[in-house]
């Protein structure tokens, strides 16, 4: 199948690292321009060396309120146009509602919640029929995950707002759509599992729990984001796409 993905171009932020790097491998292996963001210009440059010419590094903040418009500029005036983005971010801070602090919620809010919301709507201005906006949330818009109360709370309400932006833009022919990663052996999996002090039993436990019986690879993710967001996925719009290996246990 191809995907169609040939010199289209695409913005992925949180990309010098984990879910977002992984898809954007594949995005430049099938062909497409990418712009990849971390907070650091190092690690952005980094991260572009690594993908090879179709890739731009743009270090960025998501919490910037300058950020979404500058990063939608730099990918059209890198290669031409935009066809779409993925906004992917640092996790939020893990923790209990006891121990969660109101610094906490807000430094999420402003880089997880309203930096997404920011960057879906400056693309939004500029994409044509045919583009797309992808969201990397979590399993928790379904179901709370213990110990990241941040999370929890504010992933579903992403969702929801990914939902109405589908049903705004789906009228000039632009797809919205979250991907839900379950457990994907990224940095971000590492540290969490590190918190029980026993990363190991506590990865072995969690495998249990997934009908594969194991965390998923970048790469896993990375190629169900990239087809997500390819013109190959056409019809699939205003959905939450589980990437978990069964974890979900609803339909
Ligand atoms: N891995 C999983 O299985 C899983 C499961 C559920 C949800 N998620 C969510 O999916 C997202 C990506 O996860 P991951 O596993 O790829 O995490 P990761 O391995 O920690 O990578 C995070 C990426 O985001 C960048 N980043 C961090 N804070 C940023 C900010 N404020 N602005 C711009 N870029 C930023 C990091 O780059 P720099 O350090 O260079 O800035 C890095 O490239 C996270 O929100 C995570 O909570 C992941």
């Amino acid at each position: 199948m191809d995907l169609g993905l040939t010199d289209r171009t695409y913005l992925v932020t949180g990309a010098t690292r984990g879910l977002g790097f992984a898809t954007a491998r594949e995005l430049v292996a099938d062909g497409a321009n990418v712009v990849v963001t971390g907070r650091t210009e190092e690690s952005a440059a980094k991260a572009a060396a690594t993908l090879g010419d179709r890739a731009l590094g743009v270090a960025a903040d998501n919490a910037d309120p300058e950020a979404a418009a500058r990063l939608v500029s730099a990918a059209r005036e890198r290669f031409g146009r935009l066809d779409g983005v993925l906004i992917s971010v640092g996790g939020p801070a893990p923790g209990t509602t006891a121990d969660n602090t109101d610094d906490q919620w807000r430094t999420a809010f402003e880089a997880v919640f309203l930096g997404a919301v920011r960057l879906a709507r400056e693309a939004a201005a500029v994409l044509d029929e045919g583009g797309v906006i992808g969201f990397v949330l979590s399993g928790s818009v379904h179901e709370p995950i213990p110990g990241l109360t941040i999370s929890n709370g504010l992933r579903p309400g992403l969702a929801g707002f990914a939902k109405s932006l589908a049903d705004e833009l789906g009228p000039r022919g632009i797809r919205v759509l979250g991907v839900l990663p379950g457990r994907i052996a990224t940095d971000r999996m590492t540290q969490l599992d590190s918190l029980s002090g026993d990363p190991e039993g506590t990865r072995a436990r969690n495998s249990a729990t997934i009908p594969l019986g194991r965390y998923g690879r970048p790469e896993e993710f990375g190629r169900a984001a990239a087809f997500l967001l390819s013109p190959a996925a056409s019809y699939i719009n205003g959905v939450m796409v589980p990437v978990d290996g069964g974890a979900r246990h609803g339909f």
